[in-house]
């Protein structure tokens, strides 16, 4: 407990209004500015959507960024994997582009979560943080796809019902680059190998 807890967390744990559950004080310990990485761990594991942008297949805009909302998770609840997964369908718009060419940027904030909101930080602010990531989409199989069903079905339990003729799987988002916008000083990158060796939370001794 060195590093000092943020103003949100004071006031959380400052209150003790029985509606909140534990995990729902623990959404709002951010780790410190200075550990980009896990603040970029703790921001993909809050968010339970994100925006990722393609490039266009389709007329008129072909060849133009093109962004979209999915719903994300990179694991149930308090066990985060830092891997985006999705449940995607090739009948979808954003789906199409990703089988043309499968690079995309996904881009998560707090602005997304009561934190921002309750701080007052707007959405732009580097004071509200969020992240954008580089990468890929692949589609996963086998264990990985357990997982991928694991994490999004917990979180997004209306997906169990979504139409079985749409051929819906799941594919995780493979990041070749991270970058934290979170505190002043400008844009910070983190390494992929840096984001997978964070811990978005605090180690309990
Ligand atoms: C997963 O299975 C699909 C369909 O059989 C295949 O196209 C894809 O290459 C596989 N992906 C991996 C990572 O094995
Ligand atoms: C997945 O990301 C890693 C970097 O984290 C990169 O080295 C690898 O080439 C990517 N794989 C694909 C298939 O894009």
């Amino acid at each position: 407990m060195s590093a000092p807890l943020r103003p949100a967390c004071v006031l959380l744990l400052g209150l003790s209004l029985a509606a909140l559950s534990p995990c729902s004080a623990c959404r709002f310990r951010i780790p410190p500015h200075d550990q980009v990485a896990r603040v970029a761990r703790f921001v993909a594991h809050q968010c339970d959507w994100a925006s990722m942008a393609t490039i266009s297949t389709h007329k008129p805009v072909v060849g133009q960024p093109f962004s979209n909302a999915f719903s994300v998770s990179d694991g149930p609840p308090g066990s985060s994997s830092g891997v985006p997964y999705m449940y995607l369908t090739r009948m979808e718009i954003s789906v199409q582009d990703l089988e043309v060419d499968r690079r995309a940027s996904l881009s998560m904030s707090l602005a997304q979560t009561e934190y921002c909101r309750q701080q007052g930080f707007d959405p732009q602010s580097p004071l509200c943080a969020h992240i954008i990531l580089s990468g890929s989409v692949l589609q996963v199989n086998g264990t990985e796809a357990e997982f991928a069903k694991k994490s999004l079905f917990s979180r997004h339990p209306e997906m169990i019902d979504w139409p079985t003729d749409h051929n819906w799987f799941f594919a995780k988002f493979n990041i070749t680059q991270v970058l934290v916008l979170d505190y002043f000083g400008g844009v910070k990158t983190v390494t992929p190998e840096e984001y997978f060796q964070a811990t978005p939370y605090r180690k309990h001794h």
